[in-house]
């Protein structure tokens, strides 16, 4: 459990800073029931993400990424938004938190009512052809049928996420790295500071001189080097408690 004076410590850096941004990782999610990526219990120990999460396998056998994606889109297209994400929507509704950078590809930020979200790493809502382009929403898509095709030319169908092996999208990079470089305060929530780039944003807000906190139930690589603080416990929980200390402070 987060001790209250680590609650005000925050709260009073989020009221005081001009220009917040949170960058989020699974950690995030998880009181979503969406696995994580690392960890026990975590995708990548079911599934070697360099084999599954390939863009040539995706190419090159498709059943077999489709393994892997159908049950991460069952996942996905079946969890909601949790408490967290309602506390990151309200406070960009209250003007204190300007742009979420999030790693997930579950679309949850953007469900909870978050309009300024970078999804570094796309997002699974939505599927496209490898070879005309045509795109629909993932739950259009026939999961029990892999690998799923395309409705129109038959052609092999990708969801709209970044996969190993591709580039970041250009628009996601440059509007990360520029959020990045102006914030005041740099909200780290969930994430294990493992792929890069996105986990040279902190660094990138730190080196502009900007105060990075984590949220996290434990210790990452940017703890104690790259953060000036960690509030260790549930995103959801300290999200939550962390809106109604702003609240209070602000009333
Ligand atoms: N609240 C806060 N943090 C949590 C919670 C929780 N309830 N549960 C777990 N965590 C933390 C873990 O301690 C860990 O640091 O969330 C982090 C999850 O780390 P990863 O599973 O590695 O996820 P992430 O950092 O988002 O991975 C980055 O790697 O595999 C690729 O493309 C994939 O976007 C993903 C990227």
């Amino acid at each position: 459990m987060v001790a209250d004076n680590e609650i005000l410590r925050l709260a009073r850096d989020i009221v005081d800073s001009k220009k917040t941004v949170a960058l989020t990782g699974a950690g995030m999610s998880v009181e979503s029931e969406i696995a994580p990526f690392r960890g026990p219990g975590g995708l990548w120990e079911k599934y070697n993400p360099e084999e599954y999460g390939h863009i040539s396998t995706l190419r090159n056998e498709p059943e077999k990424a489709w393994i892997m994606l159908s049950e991460m889109e069952r996942e996905i297209l079946k969890a909601k938004p949790h408490k967290g994400h309602y506390a990151l929507a309200e406070l960009e509704q209250l003007g204190l938190l300007s742009s979420i950078i999030t790693q997930n590809v579950d679309g949850l930020h953007r469900v909870a009512g978050n309009k300024e979200v970078i999804e570094f790493h796309g997002h699974l809502q939505s599927v496209s052809c490898m070879d005309c382009g045509h795109q629909v929403p993932s739950s259009a898509i026939p999961l029990d049928d892999i690998p799923p095709r395309c409705e129109k030319c038959k052609g092999p169908v990708k969801p709209d996420a970044v996969f190993f092996g591709e580039a970041i999208p250009y628009d996601a990079l440059t509007r990360s790295n520029h959020e990045s470089r102006i914030c005041q305060l740099m909200l780290v929530i969930g994430t294990s500071a493992n792929v890069f780039p996105a986990a040279s944003m902190p660094e990138v807000a730190k080196g502009a001189g900007s105060k990075v906190v984590e949220i996290n139930v434990s210790e990452t690589a940017f703890t104690g080097r790259i953060s000036d603080y960690i509030l260790k416990g549930p995103a959801g929980e300290v999200l939550e408690k962390t809106l109604a200390k702003v609240k209070e402070l602000r009333s």
